[in-house]
């Protein structure tokens, strides 16, 4: 026997391309692409279906410490399991660390926190938010060279941001380690004095999460952190992008010819500032942050997608109950929006999402989608072409979709811990029925086949796009 597993008759599609053919899958990776292969020891048949690489969520948010009373839902196993149910078969979670931690400590506990859980494979982004002399001189090198090739830095949230002096002095450090740096992009002070403005006023309600956190807030800190990374000559990925004025400065960087990278996730594309209003708390479920804009706006990430100003489309699956134990009442219920934890679920509905309404509704076509929800992803964190592809020699990491079936998302049918989802009620067309992690079914018609702790940790290497211009701006002497 040839092969532990073929994949018959099914239309395969790449980041470049779609074609008939068999797939060949022997010891987890893909070991042959062509039509009339021979028999495997196991067959699935996928005439009529969709043989995509599986997702690689590029962003995402499992068990992650918050430093107060609040507690994610998912675990390692619930947040991957609802991932793979989802056609997602890699994900990148946030070692975070607390200030006064040690980076390398952060590491370790959140390796304690998968260990045993996960259903597919992973592999950490850090959080950087203590750069002291041990971390930037000594941890964050070494972390880079033994796989956490990624970080993210935050330029709000009073527990994890950093200021322009530091992130310059991390920056630096990207750049001659040669880690990709994610930014969260918001004004902090922008958004404290607003805060405060809207509590004098009593205006605490959810809804008014979304006016503390305008637009013009994200602008200035893209065009900031742009700046910074412009005068470092470091390229950087600007995270969750939510509106038009921040793609104006993302655009505007990359016309200069800038190594600018953007991601954006579904909240951008499926929901307005009118889902943090309604009835009560009710708005509470969508708070997340940048926060959702409005239909012009949607249009222009829209067209940020198929247009190429986006690179990567993650789900930052942020995962708080809206009734149970620290979750988004964790300071009751009718805490001021201030008090209510960041964040929304969405790893499970990413891909059926994009593809219902970007594939299968004509926005962009199907290589389109997979270079942006699995290739791209996976080149930007160091992972391809072990991931995000299918091709001879990667890890048969594969969902098989069924573009024809058309599924109401609600609550009941997800694989979470949480007990809302933002996208309850939204039928879409095309859902993941199979999907298979190193060659291995992990789910299939609704049913988990995996055990817990079959996913592997991943060591990324050196992200390809990370790699600096070469010419720090004004040229300086290193
Ligand atoms: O509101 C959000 N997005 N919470 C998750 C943390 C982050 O900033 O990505
Ligand atoms: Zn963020
Ligand atoms: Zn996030």
């Amino acid at each position: 026997m040839d092969f532990d597993l073929v994949i018959r008759n099914g239309t395969v599609a790449t980041a470049s391309d779609m074609f008939k053919a068999d797939v060949g899958v022997k010891d987890g990776t893909v070991a042959a692409l062509g039509t009339g292969l021979a028999a495997g020891r196991e067959e699935i048949d996928a005439g009529g279906l969709l043989v995509l690489p599986g997702g690689v969520d590029g962003h995402v948010h499992f068990d992650q410490p918050t430093g107060d009373e609040s507690v994610m839902a998912d675990d390692f196993l619930s947040g991957t399991r609802s991932a793979a149910f989802g056609g997602t078969t890699t994900v990148l979670p946030f070692a975070c660390q607390q200030k006064g931690q040690s980076l390398r400590a952060a590491v370790e506990d959140y390796h304690r926190r998968a260990a045993g859980k996960p259903v597919i494979d992973y592999a950490f982004h850090l959080i950087v938010t203590d750069p002291t002399e041990q971390v930037l001189g000594q941890e964050l090198p070494a972390l880079i060279r033994d796989g956490y090739t990624s970080f993210k830095i935050y330029m709000t949230y009073d527990a994890l941001k950093l200021n322009d002096r530091q992130i310059l002095e991390v920056l630096d450090i990207a750049r001659s380690e040669g880690a990709m740096v994610m930014m969260h992009a918001e004004n902090a002070d922008c958004i404290a004095w607003l805060t405060e403005k809207l509590e004098r006023a009593g205006q605490t309600a959810p809804f008014f999460h979304g006016v503390s956190r305008p637009r013009v807030a994200e602008r200035e800190a893209t065009h900031r952190a742009i700046s910074l990374a412009e005068l470092v000559d470091v390229p950087i990925l600007i995270v969750h992008v939510s509106g038009a004025d921040a793609v104006e400065q993302i655009r505007w960087a990359q016309g200069r010819g800038l190594r600018i990278y953007a991601e954006t996730c579904p909240q951008y594309l499926f929901l307005t500032a009118d889902d943090l209003g309604g009835e009560g708390f009710e708005g509470a479920k969508c708070i997340c942050s940048p926060p959702p804009r409005d239909a012009a706006n949607q249009q222009v990430i829209w067209d940020g997608l198929t247009g190429g100003t986006f690179q990567v489309f993650s789900s930052d699956h942020a995962p708080f109950r809206f009734d149970g134990p620290g979750g988004k009442k964790v300071n009751g219920e009718k805490a001021p929006f201030r008090c209510v934890p960041n964040g929304i679920p969405g790893v499970e509905t990413r891909l059926p999402l994009l593809f219902s309404e970007g594939v299968m509704a004509g926005r962009m076509d199907l290589t389109k989608f997979v270079e942006l929800t699995s290739t791209n992803p996976a080149r930007m964190y160091g992972l391809h072409p072990r991931k995000g592809t299918i091709a001879v020699g990667s890890d048969a990491d594969i969902a098989i979709w069924d573009p024809a079936r058309k599924v109401t998302i609600t609550n009941g049918i997800l694989h979470h811990a949480v007990d809302y989802t933002p996208y309850e009620g939204i039928e879409v067309t095309g859902w993941p029925v199979v999907t298979l992690s190193r060659g291995e079914v992990v789910c299939r018609d609704g049913a988990l086949l995996a055990s817990p702790g079959r996913g592997a940790f991943l060591p990324c290497g050196l992200p390809a796009p990370a790699r600096p211009k070469g010419a720090p701006a004004p040229a300086l002497p290193f």
